[in-house]
């Protein structure tokens, strides 16, 4: 069975494309079917088009506050393209328990750390300071909690001596790259 996945960016969608590219090997268990973005000119956005992929922006701006007016415009993108599996994939915006719970057990993301280490931002600043031996990222469901669902997958990276936070990101990133259409294949082999 091969289920429609939507990949949910704000950026430059390095994971997104990993994600299309992995959705089209023979037998995969998934397909993007579509890529949403929050910022208009996330520069993911052209990237899908030019895979073939439907790509659309539904700007947070104009809803102001209301997280949740804006969600329910992205859910009906979403329900329209029949989507039934949601991958975040450096979307940078909090969800809100309505769409956290709209999607609940068929919403992942993926995390630039071994969580539980350093959930939210500025992840590889976080890493170095603390010292630790290694890095790496980790594929979760999403829950209320920010980065704080069960884990499906990590891949780890060793800190090497004299990292610096945009050496140690390149390497965690291409960690992400192998990690993140794995997990979301095994993901979707699991859904009944
Ligand atoms: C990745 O490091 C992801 O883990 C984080 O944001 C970054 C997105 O990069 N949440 P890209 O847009 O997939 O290139």
């Amino acid at each position: 069975m091969t289920r429609r996945v939507a990949v949910l960016i704000s950026g430059a969608g390095s994971n997104m494309a990993a994600l299309i590219e992995a959705g089209r090997v023979a037998d995969a268990p998934f397909e993007v079917v579509l890529v949403l973005s929050n910022k208009p000119d996330a520069g993911g956005l052209a990237l899908a088009r030019a895979a073939g992929v439907e790509a659309v922006a539904v700007d947070h701006r104009p809803f102001g506050k209301d997280r949740e007016a804006h969600e329910r415009a992205l859910d009906a993108v979403l329900t329209e393209a029949g989507v039934e599996v949601v991958a975040l994939a450096g979307y940078m915006r909090l969800l809100t328990p309505w769409l956290v719970r709209r999607w609940e057990g068929r919403m992942i993301n993926i995390h630039p750390s071994l969580l539980p280490l350093h959930p939210g931002l500025d992840t590889h600043v976080r890493a170095l300071a603390a010292g630790d031996a290694e890095a790496g990222c980790t594929v979760h469901l999403v829950t209320e909690g920010v980065d704080e669902g069960p884990i499906l997958g990590q891949a780890r990276v060793p800190v090497v001596a004299g990292d610096t936070p945009e050496g140690l990101s390149q390497r965690v990133l291409a960690a992400e790259h192998m990690l993140y259409p794995q997990a979301l294949a095994d993901f979707c082999r699991t859904l009944a």
